[in-house]
């Protein structure tokens, strides 16, 4: 199978100690917003996941309300209502069968996983989000579909989908094509992995206190064995 393998790339958070640069991840929020979830679900996302991460309580509730969810009243009907913290982000396709009849037979995958399950994480995402090209000769590209040398066989049903100045960043930063590849797959990232900071603390308090361990037991290990000597 035609496979080509992203290059990796310097990420802010790819340090055995580094955190998530949540600038970065809450632009990407906005990519996934306004690009990508006209598509792709999230359904492992709540808004309430925003909270003390990249938006205030206030701010992630006002985020929240700009959503409508369909629900279900009391007496069973369905309605549609302004989204709460407790809801999942919204899914553009009932179903998986309404996803593929929207993209020629292709469904969207959730992509609240995504940056974990592909084989290339993050650099996978980005290369995938920066790399149409017109097909190499001899290479056959349906109707509805792209060549992208990233995507496992090189034709993906998914169409380009990022421009430089595609959006416009709350923040002004410049949204260059590259800039909203990086900022959406650190949201992936925050979003498959949202403990990623939280473990990597963990892991340097304990890297701290081993030379203390090893000298305790190093003492130790002397004074029971001493009187062999
Ligand atoms: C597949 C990301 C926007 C339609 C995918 C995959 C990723 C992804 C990571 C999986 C590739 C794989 O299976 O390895 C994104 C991101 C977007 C975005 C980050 C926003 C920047 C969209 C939009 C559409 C779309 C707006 C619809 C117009 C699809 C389809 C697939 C797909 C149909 C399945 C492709 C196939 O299996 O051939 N996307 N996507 N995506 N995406 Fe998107």
């Amino acid at each position: 199978e035609h496979v080509v393998h992203p290059y990796h790339l310097a990420w802010p958070h790819s340090g055995p100690f580094s955190s998530f640069d949540y600038a970065s991840v809450r632009r990407g929020y906005e990519v996934y917003k306004q690009v990508c979830a006209a598509c792709h679900s999230m359904k492992f996302i709540h808004y309430r996941h925003f909270v003390d991460v990249f938006m205030t309580e206030e701010e992630a509730k006002a985020e929240a309300a700009e959503a409508t969810i369909n629900d279900i009243d009391d007496k069973g009907q369905p309605i549609t209502r302004p989204g709460a913290l407790t809801d999942r982000l919204p899914s553009p396709y009932p179903n998986k069968k309404a996803g593929a009849a929207a993209n020629n037979g292709a469904a969207p995958p959730d992509l609240s996983l995504m940056a974990l399950a592909r084989h290339g994480g993050d650099d996978y995402i980005f290369a995938l989000l920066t790399s149409y090209f017109e097909p190499p000769a001899g290479v056959k590209v349906d109707e509805g579909k792209a060549y992208n040398p990233y995507f496992p066989g090189g034709v993906i049903s998914m169409p380009q989908q990022l421009f430089d100045e595609g959006i416009e960043y709350k923040d002004g930063t410049s949204a260059t094509q590259s800039q909203q590849a990086k900022d959406v797959a650190t949201f992936m990232h925050w979003a498959a992995e949202p403990f990623h900071d939280t473990r990597k603390k963990w892991a340097l308090k304990i890297a701290a206190l081993i030379p203390f361990v090893a000298a305790v037991l190093i003492y130790g290990k002397r004074h029971v064995w001493s009187f062999y000597k």
